[in-house]
């Protein structure tokens, strides 16, 4: 293969990325790779060797992309967005739900400034006229009964085609969306990836300064799901209700059909309207 053949045209850099940064703690140091198996574990890696709160991992592609409740998520080469980054606030691991709001957030917010409708599916998943174009894996380590860090790993379907998003994910492909099909132009990735990164450190500021409460605010401003009836999936339960709204904990309220409240702590969501 002829050397140019191995460059891409809309390649991932840090620098064209740090022109656009105005981030504060966010994107402090920034790591790209070209492939690994999951940017979450790959900043895993490096948080055990000491790095710095803001640390960003970014990469071309994931061999083994993992989504929430132990899915996968597609990860191919050179089209998309694959990022985690590394926290350290000084809350309790029961705060860290809330906290993770920041993502989602700052995705919706990301998105809304390419000019479409993003909305807030809960926990983080982002989702524009109801398909889903990211979403959000946070993972937290504890040290006894304190939050030791929180790595949130962010997906988002960026250029993508659609063939590919069916032939990977089958029926569940209707369900999801690129944001180059939904725009109608081809998303500059290094772009999308600074404004993310600096609504991120927003919200991050947003939080230390307000706390959740002010989180929690926003993220209902943009929550799809209140008001709607859904199915819940939760371990090996199923239930259908009507989505009351995000709790102050993070957790998801549902009615259920007998008029009973159920939070969901970690479960999977269907709208059903
Ligand atoms: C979900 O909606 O299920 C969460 C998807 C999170 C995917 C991202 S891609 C970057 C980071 N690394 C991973 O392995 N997962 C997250």
């Amino acid at each position: 293969m002829a050397p140019e053949a191995l460059i891409i045209q809309d390649a991932l850099s840090i620098e064209l990325i740090r022109r656009r940064l105005s981030a504060q703690v966010v994107g402090r140091q920034i790591y790209l790779f070209g492939e690994v198996p999951s940017t979450n574990e790959t900043l895993r890696h490096l948080t055990k060797a000491g790095a710095r709160e803001g640390t960003v991992v970014l990469a071309e592609s994931q061999t083994a992309g993992r989504g929430r409740l132990g899915k996968a998520w597609f990860s191919p080469f050179g089209v998309n967005l694959y990022a985690s980054i590394l926290f350290r606030p000084t809350i309790s691991p029961e705060a860290a739900p809330v906290f993770s709001f920041i993502a989602s957030l700052a995705l919706a917010d990301a998105i809304r400034a390419l000019g479409l409708p993003a909305a807030i599916k809960w926990p983080n998943d982002i989702l524009v006229e109801r398909k889903k174009v990211a979403g959000v894996l946070a993972e937290v380590a504890t040290a006894g009964d304190r939050l030791d860090y929180v790595i949130l790993g962010v997906g988002v379907n960026l250029n993508v085609d659609r063939q590919a998003l069916l032939e990977a994910l089958g029926d569940a492909g209707h369900a999801a969306a690129a944001l180059r099909e939904l725009t109608g132009k081809e998303i500059d990735r290094n772009a999308f990836s600074a404004s993310f990164l600096n609504f991120l450190d927003e919200w991050l500021l947003v939080y230390r300064d307000r706390g959740a409460a002010a989180l929690l605010k926003a993220w209902r401003d943009r929550d799809i799901l209140t008001g709607r009836r859904v199915q819940v999936r939760e371990q090996r339960i199923t239930f259908d209700g009507r989505a009351r709204g995000v709790h102050a904990d993070g957790q998801l309220v549902v009615e259920d059909s007998k008029g009973l409240t159920r939070k969901v702590v970690a479960g999977e969501v269907r709208l059903l309207d």
